[in-house]
């Protein structure tokens, strides 16, 4: 399938129309907005496999909206929607397709790409890992010394290792209670010898995720980590005590790994978007198979409004367009993920990648560097952990920050009125940020004159309000499809590839080059003055250990 790969943004009609449009909306105050329409909280609420989401806190109107719909049609957004899901090489400069919403099709739908039903290959995927799992959960899959496995140890990085970390934290409550999952990412010695602290190795699996099977954090991980059950078990034992998930079963093999203990996937899946692909081993493992299911049947039905819902209803394309209107219209350049939802704590550093990886690039598709801005910074913490550090500057700061809000209306494990208290804090964040407190109503208060210009709130702060009935699997997947969507959306306008990620390249070539000379303090240095001065540093301070 061929597909015009989108020019530049600002050559459009509606981008210049959205300048114009930007002028007197950053002197606009939501106050005044939300006086003009009073039913705008509804009107601007949008739902969607569950999710219920309000926009009306962001700063946006009709005319603004519409502006931005005509920018995605100038920019061919849904031709290039249609053409991911069908498989198009949308990834151009890897040349390939984009297609991990094959991964949560339901079971019988087909796919049919470059000859092969691709639909078919993940459920055969799905089925071997839905096995794999029963027989770790029941105990029938032993470690060699046919103790049970209660220990689940991912060793990834990147989406390798952030969706699936993600993904256990948000699903805690529905694992087996009785094993222990842990992630180890980092190539800092701490992260796999703290992992290992206290685990019998008799009783542990190691799941080594990696698409490329080539990543040296993982790879050096993973040799430490079969070094730690050789010594225990012997040799012998590492069949039962591994497993691969990748894309390249050669060098699975290599490692010495049996290829029947692998779990493939496939070059049509990112990284980043990978979490539900057999990268998430370790999540079905914990919540079980028909679980996983529904995880996967949340994502499936935002892949289906996203595909198919008029765009003035589309979730992800609103969210989409409303992320680009701020950064490039109100200059916004950080957005804070805030879910008052303490099992998401890992959703902020998730979406870091998902967002920021897929983003952050500076040329477009047809090669050209972009004078406009792109990814925003995404970052965040949990509420109400968030209020009592960083809220202050989201506040009174210099800088507007975009926030999106999460919120579950049911405790699952209730506490006295504790979710209400949850609930009450996330909705007074939001109607702070956006309304703020002015001077007179400070003063009314009878603050000292001297106070009053402290505890003015400037508002005006926009938001996104996402509200789901109850942190499930479904709700999980369907969260994380809306964000993967916008941020489809927002690459497509910009005329980014959202799924290359050259910019990690060199620096990862730098490190392994650097090696050898960290340690051979007789080789000489010509890189710049910094490096080679930190190095002898490095070396001077490692020798002393
Ligand atoms: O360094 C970036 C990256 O390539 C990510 O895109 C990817 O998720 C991560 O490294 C891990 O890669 P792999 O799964 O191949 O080990």
């Amino acid at each position: 399938m061929n597909i015009t790969e989108p020019g530049d943004p600002t050559r459009t009609r509606s981008w210049a129309r959205l300048g114009q449009l930007a002028v007197p909306m950053r002197a606009r105050e939501l106050r005044e907005i939300f006086a003009e329409e009073p039913a705008r909280g509804p009107a601007w609420t949008l739902d969607a496999a569950g999710l219920h989401v309000d926009f009306s806190k962001q700063r946006v109107t009709r005319e603004v909206m519409d502006a931005l719909l005509e920018l995605a049609s100038e920019q061919g957004v849904l031709e290039r929607r249609d053409a991911m899901f069908a498989g198009a090489h949308i990834n151009a400069t890897e040349d390939r397709a984009v297609l991990h919403t094959a991964l949560r099709l339901p079971l019988g739908a087909s796919l049919e790409v470059d000859g092969i039903d691709i639909a078919a290959e993940v459920h055969d995927v799905l089925g071997r890992m839905a096995n794999f799992s029963d027989r770790v959960r029941q105990g029938e899959w032993t470690g060699a010394t046919g103790e049970r496995i209660l220990n689940v140890i991912n060793i990834g990085i990147g989406g390798s290792d952030l969706g699936p970390a993600m993904a256990y934290e948000a699903l805690r409550y529905y694992s087996d209670r009785q094993m222990t999952f842990k992630f180890v990412s980092n190539v800092d010695p701490t992260d796999i010898t703290e992992a290992l602290l206290g685990l019998d190795p008799a009783q542990t699996l190691f799941i080594v995720a990696s698409k490329t099977f080539g990543t040296q954090e993982t790879l050096t991980n993973a040799k430490a980590a079969r070094q730690w059950i050789v010594d225990a078990l012997g040799e012998g034992a590492v069949g039962k005590h591994f497993v691969a998930v990748s894309t390249n079963a050669e060098r699975v093999a290599g490692f010495g790994i049996d290829t029947d203990n692998m779990f493939g996937f496939w070059d049509w899946v990112g990284g980043r978007y990978s979490m539900e692909s057999a990268i998430g081993l370790s999540t079905m493992i914990a919540i079980g198979p028909q679980r996983f299911r529904e995880l996967l049947d949340g994502f499936h039905a935002v892949d289906q409004h996203f595909r198919y819902a008029d765009p003035a209803v589309n979730v992800p394309l609103r969210m989409g367009l409303i992320a680009v209107w701020n950064r490039d219209f109100l200059d916004i350049p950080t957005n804070a993920v805030l879910p008052y939802a303490q099992f998401l704590s890992r959703l902020p550093a998730y979406l870091q990648q998902l967002t920021m990886e897929s983003n952050g690039k500076s040329v477009r598709c047809d090669g050209a560097r972009v004078d406009y801005n792109t990814g925003a910074i995404y970052w965040g913490e949990p509420g109400t952990n968030g209020q009592h550090s960083f809220y202050q500057l989201l506040h009174q700061g210099t800088e507007v920050v975009a926030c999106d809000f999460m919120l579950f209306a049911q405790a699952l494990e209730p506490v006295y009125d504790m979710q209400d208290m949850l609930a009450a804090n996330a909705l007074a964040q939001a109607a702070v940020l956006a309304f703020g407190r002015t001077a007179e109503e400070v003063r009314a208060d009878g603050t000292p004159e001297d106070l009053v210009p402290h505890k003015v709130m400037p508002g005006n702060r926009p938001s996104t309000f996402i509200l789901a009935a109850r942190l499930e699997p479904h709700a999980l997947g369907a969260l994380i499809a809306l964000y993967e969507h916008s941020v489809f959306v927002q690459g497509a306008v910009w005329g980014i590839d959202s799924f290359d990620q050259w910019g990690v390249e060199l620096g990862k070539a730098m490190a392994n080059s650097i090696l050898p000379d960290l340690q051979d303090a007789d080789r000489p240095l010509d890189r710049d003055s910094s490096t080679d001065a930190l190095i002898r540093a490095y070396q001077a301070l490692h020798a002393q250990a």
